[in-house]
């Protein structure tokens, strides 16, 4: 299986991970500074911009869009626990 990259801003941390692996998977894997509540795409705890990647990640689900609409936020910034990542991304942690 191929691997992808993904960078974390916040800590500057690159890790590699198994493609099609969870945003949340792969944060909690590597230790990385992210925080999460739900993990069902309900509470906005995860938030985080997609600073590189975008078109890597997987598209936002019924759920995940539902909510993030209310917030009218940008499409780049997505709830790492509903994201698997198809690509190489760079993530940049918002939360709240
Ligand atoms: S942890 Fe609640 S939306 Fe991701």
């Amino acid at each position: 299986m191929s691997a992808v990259k993904v960078h974390f801003l916040l800590d500057d941390l690159l890790v590699q991970a198994p493609l099609g692996t969870s945003l949340q998977e792969i944060a909690e894997a590597a230790g990385a500074d992210l925080t999460f509540g739900c993990r069902t795409g309900s509470c906005g705890t995860c938030r985080v911009r997609i600073t590189e990647g975008l078109a890597h990640c997987s598209a936002p689900n019924a759920e995940e869009r539902e909510f993030l609409a209310a917030l009218k936020v940008p499409a780049d910034q997505r709830l790492a626990c509903q994201v698997r990542v198809n690509g190489d991304v760079a993530v940049d942690y918002i939360g709240l």
